[in-house]
């Protein structure tokens, strides 16, 4: 079996938690998968340091041909706040994932970023909040959802508080949306073979 071959886009300022989770997922065995690039605008990000992992450009104006040479089969945003070219999306349709920090359809959308989730979340007086993996369109956060995990909106609650009990979750929920989407993928090869 064909091990699936992982773009995955990070903000020039971000973090890059979940990106190493699928990174990590993927040496220990848990995804049937190598990160082939990390696409990153920001040389300097630390969340690239020491990766061993080729980094390239978002914004390369190949970007397409880029992602084809490299063979990618599945492209995975993570915090990469812009959205793709559409070229791009139209023929990777259905083989791009991006998570959010909250349970869409609602808190979705341009902007909704950050910290502005969670505050907006607060804001509802929501009594659960959580993650969604979902597939990208050419729109911000409105593809079809494949995954959510929830976790409860509690009494005192702050932006910073809600954000780090759905950062977890987040992980798990990403690890195991591209376990899904790899196993719906073989299947889909198997039956045209
Ligand atoms: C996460 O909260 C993700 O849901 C959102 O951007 C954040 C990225 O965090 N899209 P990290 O860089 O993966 O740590």
């Amino acid at each position: 079996m064909k091990r699936v071959r992982i773009a995955v886009f990070i903000g020039p300022k971000g973090r890059g938690s979940n990106m190493r989770a699928i990174v990590d997922a993927c040496r220990h065995g848990r995804l049937h998968a190598d990160v082939a690039a990390v696409y990153c605008s920001n040389p300097d990000s630390p969340a690239i340091q020491n990766l061993e992992i080729p980094v390239r450009d978002p914004l390369n104006p190949n970007l397409l041909e880029d992602l084809r040479n490299l063979q990618v089969d599945l492209i995975c945003l993570a915090g990469y706040l812009r959205l793709l070219p559409s070229e791009v999306v139209h023929s990777f349709s259905g083989a791009i994932l991006n998570i959010h920090p909250a349970l869409l359809p609602k808190f979705g959308g341009k902007g909704m970023y950050g910290v502005r989730v969670h505050e907006a979340v607060l804001a509802a007086g929501e009594k659960e909040s959580g993650c969604t993996v979902h597939l990208v369109t050419e729109n911000y956060d409105e593809g079809q959802i494949v995954l959510q995990k929830k976790c409860p909106v509690l009494t005192g609650d702050t932006p910073e508080s809600l954000a780090e009990r759905i950062l977890p979750l987040e992980h798990e929920a990403y690890v195991e949306a591209i376990q899904n989407w790899i196993g719906a993928h073989q299947s889909a090869r198997n039956a045209s073979l």
